[in-house]
């Protein structure tokens, strides 16, 4: 096996967060957590991530002990350590003597020390008490032949708080950051229009964070106060990383949380070696299971975009969560195709929260790979052995390939905060369900994605969808011109080309009226109700949400509006632009307008599945290719799930090989309910 996933671990990662700092006074525990390990083919953990109060008891007192045996066992069984640095929960002798480490809310009050991810990323003394605990652990355990790489913290940001501090310090941190950007107060006042409502600045000691208690009304304001939260965030992350560096080189990532609202975690990429991020979704909690699905293979695509190269599920329940008001088990075979999605998308991990059930607190009854019976005889832990098996059976032909998709998805957080807060026609709009309902479709086609920000590079691509891509960042419109002009296409939406970064609106034309070949004018919100349609290629479509109202100027109109004053406007238009097209989809429609969309578009593109493959509802398929240049020669595996609650058929259109069983398919093949299937090419070119 060629590539490695990080430091020296070459396989599928298997395994999860373990905690034996609950259990150190037990070892009989610790013991059977060894054996149970082996059983159930995990062959990694992370380590240490809440253990802050084990590791420095006292200040200044560090006890390193426990966690280096522990190292050192679970290496000397096979197993692999990736070690946390705790700073996700603070212990009480630091909260409550420096009671700066903890964040004040927008209302100016200062949390009471307890739970977790809530520390002040400014506080000078949380800075120190970090430094100093990161790089001891660098010290001691960076060269542990066990320990494959560092895991910074635990969901920065996460556990219902947004990552912002109000204190005296961030205050003035927001200042020097406003100060850094815009360089003189009138640049900031014009930016930030205060003239409104009479709040020009005339001093920098007049700004304040964006907060309810006070200015909150200030759109470049507020987009520029989470633009500092997550800088400050990241900054401190960027702190630790620097400590955990002081004596080791191996690979560090953070678990992240998905389409997490408060992080631009495009930025966070570039200081990460490894992306990995923790994955619960809702799994049968409605009529069916694809919307979930497809929304989890959107995140997973995310995480694999964000640096384009595999990542590592970090987190993920073997059975269950219990912080949803209702919480429902994994059904049998769901936990393997979850998991099997993941890496299908482009993991080279299946990691749990968590390894063994605690005994008390808020997470006593969360879904563990053991029970607090202990022991194996347990649905879970075999389901979890069975798909460790799985794992190890595919993953010679996983480990260094790579999901390589030829349409691209803007998913911009910075235009997501800017949407947020428009205050326009539709307040409710949900950019990320606009954003699913835009990915659904070629999910269902077995067709990846890949998603970039706006400062990311669109000629990989054929294709470019951005949808409700409200702000344009500078240099953002000359480069989608350029990828038009050279022969892209490109497909937007109604509510688009809006505002500047500042979140300033244009004047004059949209910025890309010229590629878009219209006009744009008002945009109307129907409301839950509407009985508006647009017709395309002769089928009605309901219309589900935004209608803009625009003009051809020279595109070709493909679908007009059927109802209202606006009966007859152009809902949807085609724009041929130097030696490409731009497509502009004025309303928001139903799934199935989407679907006959695309396949038109795929059809001139001459893109799709790259299995031979007739699917049916509810069964998709991810590609993994080589991640080396020469495609065509390339090995490729095909992961083909079924998300149906009962099974399904799907016609194979050529010969392929079952890569854990060796058995040849062809033709129409029966999946069971939740069946994934590992497929590679039948002609030996897959062979090793
Ligand atoms: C994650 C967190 C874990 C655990 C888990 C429960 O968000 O990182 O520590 O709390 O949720 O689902």
């Amino acid at each position: 096996m060629g590539r490695k996933v990080m430091g020296d671990f070459g396989g599928i990662i298997h395994g999860g967060d373990y905690n034996p700092d609950q259990w150190l006074d037990r070892p009989e525990i610790l013991a059977e957590d060894l054996q149970l390990m082996k059983k159930a083919n995990v062959n990694c953990v992370s380590l240490g991530i809440f253990a802050w109060s084990h590791l420095e008891p006292e200040e200044g007192n560090y006890d390193f002990e426990w966690l280096e045996e522990i190292i050192q066992r679970l290496y000397e069984h096979g197993i692999y350590t990736i070690l946390a640095t705790p700073t996700g929960a603070m212990p009480q002798w630091l909260t409550n003597k420096y009671e700066e480490v903890l964040q004040v809310n927008e209302y100016g009050v200062r949390n009471y020390p307890g739970k977790r991810h809530n520390y002040c990323p400014s506080s000078p003394v949380m800075r120190e008490k970090t430094r100093q605990l990161d790089m001891r652990l660098s010290e001691r355990f960076g060269g542990h032949p066990g320990v494959i790489g560092w895991h910074i913290s635990n969901e920065i940001g996460g556990n219902g708080g947004d990552g912002a501090c109000h204190c005296a310090y961030c205050q003035n941190a927001f200042r020097e950051w406003l100060k850094e950007r815009y360089g003189s107060l009138d640049r900031l006042n014009a930016a930030w229009w205060t003239g409104f409502w009479s709040h020009t600045y005339t001093d920098w000691s007049q700004i304040r964070s964006a907060s309810a208690r006070g200015e909150d009304l200030v759109h470049g304001q507020k987009l520029d106060w989470k633009r500092f939260v997550d800088s400050r965030q990241l900054d401190f992350c960027k702190e630790e990383i620097k400590a955990v560096r002081s004596h080791s080189t191996l690979p560090v990532t953070t678990n992240m949380m998905e389409f997490f609202y408060t992080f631009d975690y495009f930025q966070w990429a570039k200081t990460l070696d490894i992306i990995s991020w923790d994955s619960y979704p809702d799994w049968h909690s409605g009529t069916d299971e694809l919307r979930t699905a497809a929304t989890t293979a959107a995140a997973h695509s995310l995480m694999r975009s964000l640096k384009k190269q595999s990542f590592l599920l970090m987190e993920s329940t073997p059975s269950v969560v219990n912080w949803r008001s209702i919480n429902r088990l994994k059904r049998p075979g769901m936990h393997e195709l979850s998991s099997l999605q993941a890496v299908a998308c482009g993991s080279d991990s299946v990691q749990y929260f968590q390894w063994r059930k605690s005994r008390g607190s808020s997470e006593k009854y969360h879904g563990a790979v053991v029970d607090h019976r202990g022991g194996e005889d347990t649905r879970v832990f075999r389901e979890v052995t069975r798909l460790g098996e799985r794992l190890g059976k595919i993953a010679t032909r996983v480990i260094g390939t790579i999901n390589r998709p030829r349409i691209a998805m803007i998913f911009d957080w910075e235009n997501w905060w800017a949407l947020d807060d428009a205050y326009a026609v539709d307040n409710n709009l949900d950019y990320r369900e606009v954003f699913v309902d835009f990915f659904y479709p070629l999910w269902a086609l077995g067709i990846d994605v890949d998603m970039v920000d706006m400062e990311g590079a669109l000629d990989a691509y054929s294709v470019v969808i951005a949808p409700l891509n409200y702000m344009y960042k500078k240099g953002y419109a000359d480069k989608v011109r350029a990828f038009v002009r050279q022969g892209g296409c490109y497909i937007t939406t109604c509510w688009s080309g809006e505002v500047d970064e500042t979140d300033l609106t244009y004047t004059g034309a949209h910025p890309l009226e010229d590629v878009l070949g219209i006009r744009t004018e008002e945009i109307d919100a129907p409301g839950g109700y509407c009985e508006n349609s647009v017709r395309y290629q002769g089928v009605d479509y309901r219309i589900t949400g935004l209608c803009g109202l625009v003009h051809a100027l020279g595109a070709k109109v493909l679908a007009e509006y059927q109802n209202d004053f606006y009966k007859g406007y152009p809902a949807l238009t085609r724009n041929v632009y130097g030696n490409g097209e731009a497509y502009y989809i004025a309303s928001l429609n139903e799934q199935s307008f989407l679907k006959a969309f695309y396949s038109e578009v795929l059809r001139e593109r001459g893109l799709g599945c790259g299995l031979a493959v007739r699917l049916t509802e509810g069964v998709t398929v991810n590609e993994r290719n080589s991640t080396s240049e020469e495609q065509d020669t390339a090995e490729k595996i095909w992961f083909l799930q079924n998300f149906n609650r009962e099974p399904a058929t799907v016609e194979l259109l050529e010969c392929y090989e079952n890569v854990e069983t060796g058995e040849r398919l062809s033709g129409e093949i029966k999946l069971q309910a939740f069946e994934c299937v590992v497929l590679g090419r039948a002609d030996g070119r897959n062979e090793f």
